[in-house]
């Protein structure tokens, strides 16, 4: 009816093959052209995903993460659009200069500018990509660009051809393709494809799609655009509606060979199609899809982990693949199918997507040699002089707690990610509270010019307090926006880490701050203390964002 050239299920049944039972892709990879059915995972977690509120990230963080989707084995890392400010800028030029193994993508709008400042941020990656993207959708035509379809055709082809003209990876996005004419799609697409594009991306921009008339768009790219065997389709959808992984997996059975996806689904309003939820759809029915990808699977975990850490934005308990129910079983009749044979109740392995089977890791008798080891297994790569400064870190920690968790070290090692340095420095705390008792806090912070500084307030209680303090001796005046405190790990003796943001109203922007302890109300001060360092960090450094159009967010 849809003209989908691919399977459906009663025709697997037809073909005599079981739905109950996966064949793995190894198994049978033999049988099967590879790089036909090969899908490209095209991670965009550092640019789309970086674009949602609460997910920005430095230098150190961004470069840290690329390490890891390049050791997972991700096709395409887009890392991320260097003509929005100088910060992004950078962190792309680096993650091309440094990360190997996959194509490093630079993103860039329709125009000369864009793409010289993309192309000059990526040229000296192993794999540079240039990924230009105009909008084709009526209601963006009309109400965004006010321009007309002859005009967005000259506009894409000029464009892809400049990027063709500084590499020859060159993607092409008509932004909004979900809610474009398709017969207009079609023409871009084949322009797109004749100036050199060789991806062509399906946006949905705005999460509007469902299955099956998604799928119908790639299909319908497939029978009518008469050069598309020249190019890779690929799928982008958003999560508005909840179906990003189900439409990227409609594009895929359709005919597509490259997703865009985000670790953890993070993105651009509800996000991205998840990374770790495609690939692993695609692995265990590999019976139904019949195909591939590079991922290395059981990096998914440790990879969702430290994404999360870094940002501070946690995954939904229940969330597939990496959420921290995703292989617990509760029920009783369950856990007894489970013992008796594991498939009854279970579709994939904890260890297939890299799940510790326990992530007690280390105590306070442990040596360097078994702390590299674990840090280096869940995906941090540390230079000696970090794993000595983790090391002394991990020590002092095991004295007050008797055993360090995988997610204690995570926590250890973000700390020195961040790239703003402690101006204001927390020399000594203390607080009262209590019932009938007014909320005090004194504090003692050594200024930028390494004088200290004492002071005290009261407050509605003591963290109230102590921001009180702390603003009082420094000076930053800012409103707090959020402010979240989560066990580090489970057990009494857990570490508490805060994280909130600040927002400064003449900046028009937020700052995040983040700290663990032992103990929350000092946590809570530290965390309070890094956001103000980051403002003032902000305000030295003179930093300004160039406004640009966010692609999806009215650009
Ligand atoms: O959602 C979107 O349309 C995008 C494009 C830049 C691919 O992010
Ligand atoms: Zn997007």
């Amino acid at each position: 009816m849809y003209g989908l050239p691919s399977l459906i299920p009663h025709e697997i049944e037809e073909k005599g093959q079981s739905m109950r039972t996966s064949t793995s892709p190894d198994s049978t990879a033999a049988s099967t052209p590879p790089e036909a059915n090969r899908v490209r995972i095209f991670d965009t977690t550092l640019r789309d995903g970086e674009q949602s509120p609460g997910a920005s990230m430095n230098m150190a963080e961004k470069l840290e993460l690329a390490r890891a989707l390049a050791a997972l084995g991700v096709d395409v890392i887009e890392a991320g659009f260097p003509i929005a400010s100088q910060g992004d800028f950078e962190a792309v030029r680096a993650i091309a200069a440094e990360v190997a193994g996959s194509s490093v993508c630079g993103l860039a709008r329709c125009n000369d500018r864009d793409i010289d400042r993309a192309w000059e941020a990526i040229q000296f990656a192993q794999h540079p990509r240039i990924h230009v993207f105009l909008a084709t959708s009526a209601i963006h035509r009309e109400h965004k660009l006010r321009m007309t379809k002859a005009q967005i055709i000259e506009r894409a082809v000029a464009s892809v051809r400049r990027a063709k003209s500084c590499c020859p990876d060159v993607e092409f996005s008509p932004e909004d393709a979900a809610r474009t004419e398709l017969e207009f799609l079609c023409e871009v697409v084949q322009a797109a494809i004749e100036a050199g594009a060789t991806t062509v991306n399906i946006p949905d921009t705005v999460g509007y799609a469902t299955p099956i008339q998604y799928a119908s768009v790639i299909a319908a790219l497939k029978q009518r655009v008469p050069n598309i065997e020249r190019a890779i389709i690929s799928t982008h959808c958003h999560d508005d509606l909840g179906l990003a992984v189900a439409n990227s997996l409609a594009g895929c059975e359709a005919g597509a060979r490259q997703v865009e996806c985000t670790i953890n689904g993070i993105g651009e309003r509800a996000g991205n199609a998840s990374l770790e939820e495609v690939v692993m759809a695609l692995k265990t029915r590999f019976d139904y899809y019949g195909l591939t990808t590079k991922i290395r699977t059981e990096r998914l975990y440790p990879t969702s982990r430290m994404l999360s850490a870094i940002t501070g934005l946690a995954v939904q308990r229940n969330k597939a693949i990496v959420g921290r129910n995703a292989f617990a079983h509760e029920a009783g009749i369950h856990q007894d199918g489970l013992l008796k044979e594991r498939s009854t109740y279970e579709i994939m392995r904890p260890e297939d997507v890299g799940v510790p089977r326990t992530d007690l890791v280390l105590g306070k008798h442990s040596g360097r040699h078994a702390l590299r080891e674990r840090v280096t297994e869940m995906g941090y790569t540390l230079s000696d002089e970090q794993l000595e400064t983790l090391f002394h870190d991990f020590k002092a920690l095991a004295d007050k707690k008797k055993e360090v968790y995988d997610e204690d070290l995570v926590v250890l090692i973000e700390k020195h990610l961040d790239d703003v340095p402690p101006l204001w420095q927390l020399v000594s705390l203390h607080t009262t509270a209590g019932m009938s008792v007014l909320p005090t806090a004194t504090v003692a912070i050594r200024r930028p010019d390494g004088e200290i500084v004492q002071d005290a307030a009261i407050g509605d209680g003591p963290v109230d307090a102590i921001f009180k303090a702390v603003e009082r001796v420094t000076g930053v005046r800012a409103n707090l926006h959020q402010f979240v405190v989560r066990s580090v790990t489970q057990g009494k003796d857990a570490q508490g880490e805060v994280t909130l943001e600040l927002e400064v109203e003449s900046d028009d922007r937020s700052y995040r701050g983040r700290a663990a302890s032992t103990d929350i109300i000092e946590a809570s001060a530290q965390a309070y203390l890094n956001a103000v360092n980051a403002i003032a960090t902000h305000r030295e450094r003179g930093h300004v964002r160039e406004v640009v159009g966010r692609p999806g967010a009215g650009a």
